[in-house]
């Protein structure tokens, strides 16, 4: 597992999509996670939904089933799953992402400011539940797990969307990339497919399936690189978000660089599990 020299909180976590609100959205769009390139003729916004179809594929829900979407971003996700009957709840640390969320016209559709560790929700009470690209966001993983197990309904499938330390990451590479990514990124923590497979086995789940595909994500940053460059030409307010000194989260331009590197050399890895609630 690897942990930042600076310890990341919820409230960093929170702070970072709250300043960096409009630039996820004028440059990548509503969707925060990677892109899922198939064929490699997709484009970006195309490549976006084909990882929200995947997660939909993997989770295999039938109209009227009851999901919960552990870190929902701006409810993109969620609201394509609404659109085939799921009835979704959806938690995010960032008052900006469930401002836009609230936004949504579909039906079947709930979100809410709540930390995922202390979520509340009763016992055994939905029928399959996802995180895109939200576990690497959780200081205390083993928890992120436990809810995880303790929400879901015996059987129900489970989909995790992750940032993952490459099995063979050089000392070079974690140094360098791997710790400053965490860093700048506000993971508290970044776990190996190892890592994963036991914590979910210690909260009770069964693995189910488990895809590498990083090679089919990682186009993803150098998409973002350029676009970002472009909008610091062409958008006074992005410009500003990021020469200002007062943006905290302004450091995250640094890993761009580096997540275009780490997913090339593997020292990062991007996986998909599906576990099943025993
Ligand atoms: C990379 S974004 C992914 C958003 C969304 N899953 C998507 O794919 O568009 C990470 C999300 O995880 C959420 N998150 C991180 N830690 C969380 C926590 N402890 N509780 C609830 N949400 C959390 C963030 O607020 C953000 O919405």
């Amino acid at each position: 597992m690897i942990v930042p020299n600076a310890p990341q909180a919820a409230a960093d976590v929170a702070r970072h999509y709250d300043e960096l609100d409009e630039a996820y959205r004028r440059i990548w769009g509503e969707h925060v996670h990677h892109g899922y390139w198939v064929t490699g003729r997709e484009g970006a916004a195309e490549a976006a939904e084909a990882l929200t179809r995947l997660v939909g594929e993997k989770l295999a829900f039938r109209a009227g089933d009851t999901l919960v979407d552990i870190g929902c971003g701006y409810g993109a996700t969620a609201a394509h799953f609404a659109r085939a009957g799921a009835e979704v709840t959806g938690f995010t640390l960032s008052e900006a992402q469930v401002a836009v969320a609230r936004l949504r016209s579909e039906s079947g559709l709930s979100f809410d400011v709540r930390d995922w560790l202390a979520n509340g929700l009763a016992d055994a009470s939905f029928e399959g539940g996802y995180a895109i690209e939200s576990s690497e966001h959780m200081e205390d993983k083993p928890r992120f797990f436990a809810e995880a197990a303790r929400v879901l309904k015996p059987g129900s499938l489970f989909v995790v969307c992750a940032w993952l330390e490459g099995e063979s990451a050089t000392t070079w590479q974690v140094r360098h990339l791997l710790e400053p990514i965490c860093r700048e990124g506000r993971l508290p923590s970044m776990g190996s497919r190892a890592d994963y497979e036991a914590l979910a086995a210690a909260a009770g789940f069964r693995l189910v399936s488990y895809d590498d595909i990083s090679r089919n994500v990682r186009r993803t940053w150098s998409i973002c690189a350029r676009r970002f460059a472009g909008k610091l030409v062409t958008d006074r307010d992005i410009r500003r978000l990021a020469l200002s000194k007062a943006t905290q989260s302004r450091d995250f331009i640094l890993s761009l660089p580096r997540l275009i590197l780490a997913l090339r050399n593997g020292a990062m890895r991007y996986g998909v599990f599906v576990w099943e609630k025993a």
